[in-house]
């Protein structure tokens, strides 16, 4: 997919400015920043009381839905070992997420993709953009709206449990396949498919 060229003025025409690209910030003036949902994955992620009330499925992930602060979407997730994600973004919402039990593994693209692709589209994506974090509790990260990436539990026979935040409520989500440096996206989900 190649970007839409730049559109041209007609003559005479004033010469706007640029907008000014899209930052998390854009998003904080009426909800939490990164750094609250942050904080908030990590209390609950260490509120064993909390973490004690999800069921767990050796079969399976589960699911409980949590009060996130200021408007947000949160959620405890247990992973049975061997589960994973798959490669996903956030439809634009950024968030935070921490681990409460257990081990889980990161693997994220530094790497900005385009947003208004269509299903099936493909993307080569340049060498060098790979990152992996382990993060064991009580540790959490933050990302930002065009965060993609997959999440793991790589552990043999080891259930993790692990507290998402997101601001604004996922609008979607979209799934991708990952082959070497090709991306290619497979599926837009929205919210009647995982509520
Ligand atoms: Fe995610």
């Amino acid at each position: 997919m190649s970007p839409l060229p730049p559109p041209v003025a007609p003559a005479g025409a004033p010469v706007l400015p640029p907008p000014p690209p899209e930052t998390p910030a854009a998003h904080t003036a009426e909800g939490p920043g990164q750094a609250e949902l942050l904080a908030f994955v990590r209390r609950a992620a260490a509120d064993t009381a909390l973490v004690a009330t999800l069921p767990l499925d050796p079969e399976g992930r589960t699911w409980l839905r949590l009060d996130g602060p200021g408007g947000s979407e949160a959620w405890l997730i247990g992973w049975p070992p061997g589960t994973g994600t798959g490669w996903h973004d956030h439809g634009g919402s950024y968030g935070a997420f921490a681990t409460a039990a257990g081990s889980l593994r990161e693997d994220s693209l530094a790497h900005r993709l385009p947003t208004d692709g269509r299903t099936g589209t493909t993307l080569e994506l340049p060498e060098g953009v790979d990152r992996t974090m382990e993060l064991n509790p009580p540790q959490g990260r933050a990302f930002g709206p065009h965060h993609v990436h997959q999440v793991l539990n790589t552990a043999d026979h080891t259930h993790a449990v692990s507290v998402h935040a997101y601001y604004p409520p996922l609008p979607l989500m979209r799934r991708y396949s990952r082959s070497g440096q090709a991306l290619r996206l497979e599926q837009i989900e929205r919210p009647e498919d995982w509520q």
